[in-house]
Parts: structure tokens; sequence; C-alpha cells
């Protein structure tokens, strides 16, 4: 995909469903008493692995565009699979799913495509074994395939060494299937959307600081979902914003829970003109539109706390930093290196070729700006906020710039080309 730049952004726009929000409903709808209807599915790759994995458990689960309805089986009633259960390039669903069938009374097996079966899965494997659970690496590499034998699983008091929420949320849900109660505490707080919903689902969990706790034996019960805005979908926008010359553009109906809204926080710091409307809620969850014009952005350090609250959105931050004035120092974020990608060798491989000074660190990137971008080939290895977010370098930069296997923005944002070529002036 070759992406030239613009001479300026305008518009309104709303983004996709909230993508963990999805995978979440879906999973939870389906261990519910009745009919869950669903408003704002994300219809990206990722969320049809969570529905295709529930429907091979027995799950009636009918999808209308972004409008999806699920029949759900009861806490006791997903049935086994008749085959392997196939989670793509999604690491939410094979992590959390490992939880929920950890307590099952059936086995399965759990694989995905390449970059899952890279992906490291002894950080749930260890609390789920410390459960009772039976999980184990096919290839003994700690990586998926993964065959989880249903077993008796009790709950423990974990404490987790990253702050992840696909960790907390896999241990969650197998405490839905434990005897006694299980507690997760993370070293910072990682977004909570599992812990809402299952509030929300009529779960008896309770959060106090960094520790969520969960009493099993209640029944969930189904419930009507309104899906936000992805704010890791609206960052692209924001961004290019905020970078092309003489823009303007409100992404409209973007959740902006704390554990999720680091990113506005940077923009702040960064010195964008930035300014959130129509604060609501929605299903629990707070939103607002969002207003970003063209500014002059400077560089801010990231780290600590801060890092899980905007993880996905790091890679288009190190694009903006190299356009802003001054050094931006992006540490404590060595997760980076094992998400789809290992996102702090791309983006600086790519930050470089378009002629930015980036240096790569164990545990983040300093980036000094601002650099005059040039377009360049750019590896996005599959990864799709790797391909979103030079996207948006592109559009700032001079000449044409490359995208390879840009098509894999389908996995959590189907038609973003679209919508970005809409508000190109
Ligand atoms: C997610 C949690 C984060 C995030 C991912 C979605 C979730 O991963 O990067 O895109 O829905 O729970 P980690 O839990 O590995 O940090």
């Amino acid at each position: 995909m070759i992406i030239n730049p613009v001479s300026s952004m305008k518009g309104e726009l709303t983004v996709p469903g909230d993508k963990s929000i999805s995978h979440r409903s879906i999973m939870l709808g389906s261990i519910a008493e009745g009919t869950s209807r669903i408003h704002g599915f994300l219809t990206g790759a990722d969320c049809i692995s969570t529905m295709s994995c529930f429907r091979a458990m027995g799950v009636e689960i009918l999808q209308d565009g972004t409008e999806v309805t699920v029949h759900g089986a009861g806490l006791h009633g997903l049935k086994a699979p008749a085959d392997i259960l196939d989670c793509g390039n999604s690491g939410t669903t094979t992590r959390i799913l490992s939880g929920l069938l950890a307590g099952q009374g059936f086995d399965t097996v759990l694989t995905g495509d390449e970059s899952i079966r890279r992906r490291p899965m002894k950080r749930i494997m260890e609390p789920l074994t410390l459960m009772g659970a039976d999980i184990s690496s096919r290839e003994g590499n700690g990586c998926a395939p993964l065959v989880i034998k249903g077993s008796a699983l009790h709950g423990i008091r974990y404490s987790s060494p990253v702050a992840s929420a696909q960790v907390k949320s896999c241990i969650l849900f197998a405490g839905l299937y434990a005897e006694g109660e299980t507690s997760v505490t993370e070293p910072t707080l990682s977004r909570n959307h599992t812990e809402l919903m299952l509030q929300g689902f009529g779960a008896d969990i309770s959060s106090e600081g960094t520790t969520a706790s969960l009493r099993p034996g209640r029944k969930l019960y189904a419930r009507e979902i309104e899906i936000p805005g992805d704010i890791s979908s609206a960052a692209y926008f924001l961004g290019a914003g905020l970078i092309v010359p003489d823009s303007s553009l409100l992404v409209k109906n973007v959740g902006i829970n704390p554990t999720r809204a680091g990113l506005l926080e940077v923009l702040e710091a960064m010195g964008a003109d930035l300014s959130l409307e129509n604060r609501r809620t929605a299903t629990g969850e707070p939103v607002a539109d969002i207003r970003v014009r063209t500014s002059l952005l400077h560089g801010t350090e990231i780290g600590g706390a801060l890092i899980p609250r905007l993880i996905d959105e790091l890679p288009l931050i190190a694009v903006l930093a190299s356009r802003a004035e001054g050094q931006t120092v992006i540490k404590d974020a060595a997760e980076l290196k094992v998400k789809e990608s290992d996102r702090i060798l791309l983006v600086t491989n790519g930050l470089k070729a378009m002629g930015a000074d980036i240096t790569a660190t164990e545990d983040g990137m300093i980036i000094k700006g601002p650099a005059k971008l040039h377009g360049a080939p750019i590896e996005s290895a599959k990864d799709h906020r790797i391909a979103m977010s030079f996207a948006v370098a592109a559009l700032a930069a001079e000449g044409d710039t490359d995208i390879k296997d840009a098509e894999c923005v389908r996995i959590s944002y189907p038609g973003f080309y679209e919508t970005l070529k809409s508000l190109c002036g």
C-alpha cells in the first residue's frame, strides 16, 4: 500500500467498537444465562476469532454487521469443540479463553497464526497451573498450541509479575470455575474492562488498588451492551490530526476509560490542541467525542504506571515524537517486544528508514525531533498497529511510503484506509 503526504485533514468520524470490550462481550455473553444484545461490535478479525471459538463450543451467536446477539449457554453449558480452536492473531482470545477453558468438563487445544505461536504463554500457564489446571505447550516452548485438559480448579492469590489485562482476565475467568476466592494483584493497573463487565453480568467481584478479587458461585445474566469506539483505533486519527498541517478532526463516541486513556495525558503533555466534548457513559464505560487540531508538539517522558494505560498506542506515540520538538523517552515498555511483533524493533527500523533520530533501548525508545520525515518502504510484519502508525507517519512525510502487508489492519480496524482517505483534503 502506497501512502502519499496530504496537505490537510478535516471532518468527523466514528471509529469501530472497542476490541477489548468486543472480545469480552462474546465471552461473557456465551457463559451467561439468557440472550445478550451487543451494539457496536468490532468486526475485526481478532473478535471474529473469539466468536468462532464460542460457536465451535455450541454457542448460538447471530451477527448482523456490528449488531450481535449471543444466546448464552450458561456457566456450564459450553460443549467440547470438534476440532482445535483457532485464535488467529489474537492474544486476547488465546489467553483469556485458556482461563475459561481450564475448568471445563472437556479438553481443548488452542492455536493461532505464526505470530500467536511465538508469543509467551507461560505467563498464563504458571498461574493456571497453580489453580490446579492441566495446561501444556504442545511444542514445549511455552507457546501455543496449548493443550488444556479440563480440571477441578481452586482459587489462588496471585501476584502477577506483569501488568497485563490478558493475564489478569485469564485468571479471573478461571476463577469463575474454581473453588474459593481468586485474586490477582498487578504491579500497576492494566485495563479493567473484565472487572467492570463481570460486575455488570452479576459476578461477585471487587477491586481495590491493583488487586481484583472474584468469588465464584453466582450465575451470570445476559445484558444489553453498547460498545464505545476503540481509543486505540481513534489514536491514529488523533495523531494524524495533530501532525498533518492545517487539520481539524472530531472523533466521536470514543471510550475513555482511565485505565486505557493514557494517550490523552501524553498528548496533552506534548502540547496537543485537544478537547473532550459530550462526555457520557455507555454500559458502565466513560465515553467522549475528541477534537484535535494541528499542533506544534514537544517531547516528553513516558514510563511507569502510565505504560499499561497506553501500551497499544506507543508505536503511534513514537511517530508523533519524531515530529515533536526535543527528546521523547519511552521506558518501562519491554512488553512491546512480545506484542503481535517486536514493536520496539519495527518502530525503530521504520522511523529510521523515514529519516527520524530514534534509538531502541532495552525497554523502550529514545526519539529526538523534529525530523523531516521522508517516504520509505515499511515492514509491518503483519502487525496492524505498526501498519496504522506508519500510515499516519506517511501522511506527514515527503514522498511515497510503501507499507508492506498493509491489509493486516483488518485485525482491529476494517475500513481504516477508506476512512483515512475520506478525511484527507
Ligand atoms: C488487551 C490487553 C493488552 C493489549 C491488547 C488487548 C486486552 O495486552 O495490548 O491489545 O484486551 O486485555 P496485555 O494484557 O498483554 O498487556
